[in-house]
């Protein structure tokens, strides 16, 4: 199973990702946690390139061919020898990152985001899991934690807004696969709303 978890910045998805990594990990299935823009070693190179600095720094078209070139990297080096080996992926953002931050959300760029996909990634996870959360409560928490990694944050509420409503469109376009979670809660209801939905594919932890 190849599983993304998406959302807008400080929904939670690296805290439930990484759970249930650990929670599949102990039941004995061999599972790799990953994470974009990042993943593999030069992917970590050119996330530096797009979480730092001003957040005028690239333009929409610009991002969208860094965030490609670092995927194709994860894909090549990390993702798909895992999923040769028979281990789990567990992702903290894939391409529909891309689709909702930089297709739908700075420019109008769906389309060539969506050619770029299938010329130069071509997968898709098996099911992805959107933490739907308040931009308000999601904001400050993600600014709290001042990382320096604050480009996308800087962007400011309407941005966070939008990116909402870009995740849950997805959402409905795409049942099959992409499923919204309420992102509410403590983790642990946020947890037993992810093995809910796990289960019902069959891959509970
Ligand atoms: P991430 O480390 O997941 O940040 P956070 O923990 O705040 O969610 O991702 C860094 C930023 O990159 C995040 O604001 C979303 C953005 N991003 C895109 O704009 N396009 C993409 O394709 C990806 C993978 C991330």
């Amino acid at each position: 199973m190849f599983i993304s978890f998406e959302g807008i910045d400080g929904c939670g998805k690296s805290t439930q990702s990484r759970h249930l990594a650990e929670r599949l990990g102990s039941r004995g299935q061999p599972v790799v946690w990953t994470r974009e823009p990042g993943g593999s070693p030069g992917a970590e190179e050119i996330r530096r390139l797009l979480v730092e600095g001003a957040p005028g720094r690239w333009s929409a078209e610009t991002e969208l061919l860094l965030f490609t070139a670092a995927r194709r990297d994860h894909l090549e080096r990390l993702i798909d020898p895992a999923l040769a080996r028979g281990d789990w992926v567990i992702t903290d953002r894939f391409a529909d990152s891309t689709r909702v931050y930089q297709g739908a959300t700075r420019g109008d760029l769906r389309a060539t985001v969506d050619r770029l996909h299938s010329l130069m990634i071509g997968r898709e996870p098996d099911l992805t899991l959107v933490l739907d959360v308040d931009p308000e409560a999601a904001l400050s928490r993600g600014l709290a934690r001042r990382s320096g990694e604050d480009r996308f944050e800087d962007f400011g509420l309407p941005f966070q807004h939008k990116l909402r409503a870009g995740f849950r469109a997805l959402a409905r376009d795409l049942p099959g696969r992409v499923h919204l979670i309420d992102g509410s809660g403590t983790p642990e209801d946020v947890a037993a709303r992810v093995d809910a939905i796990l289960a019902v594919h069959g891959a509970e932890a």
